[in-house]
């Protein structure tokens, strides 16, 4: 039988298909040069040093690594995630402070799980990851986007949006952000603009989810810490992943949060499942253990440079008058605008059919849904010929609906 409608839950409702993974399906059939998605080149993956950890991990401590663990995480694991956070500036007081993530997917729906009621406001970066934006969209807050410039989020324009808001009595829950290199815009916030949000979040009174995949994939040597390092008063929360340093196949992300949240966390994770793979977070453990990690950096930030540089350079040669795009410092994303005319979703669809190219439209990640004419470029997956020939089609398709 065809299950009818009225069996689903209301909230179901709020769910839509991700045009990211729709475009997945495209590229895994083959034959389309794909700058969607935001994969990492599979020549970045350690594969020997990951078959002798499992290797090892089930000879030498199988009876723990194949049973059900905590569902906070392997202990060795969590206090070399303390370590490694502690070499990025923040300080971990205590490692049950840390819960080890089935992806930091997983972390962004607890989120939404623990913090959202039904039209709680939310803000969010203009655009924003559009992944939080549609796990926070079932428990159906009221999202309010935030206007971006090269910098990350303009200050003056987050305090009248705070001002207003007050003036209407709606109280901030939290403001999310990918405050270096963004997705999907490859963005950075300032220093100076790190320290104003921390001050607008004190006196606003809000929390900050600082998710931060991409601040050690960088090309270029900066100058700022993550939010989570300069906050005193315990508003930010920090996300992060090991799917950009080391696989997103194994599904490992964390959190480091304050020991109430943690508490809550642990209770929705509970009901999630349990507990994160102990085997594959052995893998981990060993990989920031033996520096397998540390030391991969170096090639990834080499190959996704040369990569980045290659696509800034087709898009300066290929693309036409009108257009303009970021020049990211690092991260896996140039993120473009096209002549306001051209409606990026209606031309995907000449791109993927006539052109054998596949991009993510802008649009989707506008919370306001605007942005119609953006598009999300993925340079890390893509080959460096498929690069310059996918540009050069994709400049040839925007010039045909000029
Ligand atoms: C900003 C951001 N947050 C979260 C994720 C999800 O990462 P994970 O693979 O850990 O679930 C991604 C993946 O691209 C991302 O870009």
């Amino acid at each position: 039988m065809v299950i009818p409608e009225t069996f689903f839950a209301e909230r179901t409702s709020l769910l839509k298909a991700s045009e990211i993974r729709e475009l997945l399906k495209w590229v895994a059939e083959g034959g389309i040069i794909s700058f969607g998605g935001g994969m990492p080149s599979p020549a970045t993956f350690p594969r020997q040093q990951i078959i002798e950890a499992i290797t090892e991990g089930i000879s030498e401590h199988g009876d723990k690594l194949l049973q059900y663990g905590t569902t906070q995480g392997l202990n060795e694991l969590r206090s070399e995630l303390k370590n490694f956070m502690e070499w990025r500036g923040i300080n971990v007081s205590n490692v049950d402070d840390i819960v080890v993530l089935s992806g930091s997917q997983q972390g962004l729906d607890m989120f939404g799980k623990v913090f959202i009621d039904e039209g709680d406001v939310v803000l969010m970066e203009l655009p924003a990851y559009l992944a939080a934006i549609n796990a926070f969209k079932l428990y159906d807050p009221e999202f309010v986007g935030l206007k971006m410039d090269d910098d990350g989020i303009i200050m003056d324009s987050l305090e009248s949006v705070l001002k207003e808001l007050k003036s209407k009595h709606k109280k901030v829950k939290f403001l999310y952000t990918v405050p270096t290199c963004q997705n999907p815009t490859g963005v950075t916030l300032s220093v100076e603009r790190r320290k104003r949000l921390l001050e607008l979040a004190s006196e606003y009174d809000f929390l900050i989810i600082e998710d931060d995949p991409y601040s050690l994939i960088l090309y270029e040597p900066i100058d700022v810490a993550p939010l989570k390092s300069m906050d005193g008063e315990g508003r930010v929360t920090y996300l992060s992943t090991f799917s950009k340093i080391l696989s997103p196949g194994l599904r490992l992300g964390w959190v480091l949060a304050d020991a109430r949240l943690i508490k809550k966390f642990v209770l929705a994770k509970q009901g999630m499942d349990l507990c994160t793979s102990p085997l594959l977070q052995y893998i981990a453990y060993v990989a920031l253990k033996r520096k397998v990690i540390q030391e991969n950096l170096s090639k990834i930030r080499g190959l996704y440079k040369t990569k980045r540089d290659k696509m800034l350079e087709a898009l300066e040669t290929y693309f036409p008058e009108g257009c303009k795009w970021t020049t990211p410092i690092g991260g896996l994303f140039i993120f473009a605008w096209v002549p306001e005319r051209v409606n990026t979703k209606e031309l995907i669809q000449d791109c993927i059919k006539k052109y054998g190219i596949a991009y993510v439209p802008g649009q989707s990640f506008f919370v306001d849904e605007s942005g119609t004419n953006t598009m999300r470029l993925n340079f890390s997956y893509p080959a460096m010929d498929e690069i310059e020939e996918g540009i050069k089609r994709l400049g040839q398709a925007i010039k045909e609906r000029l």
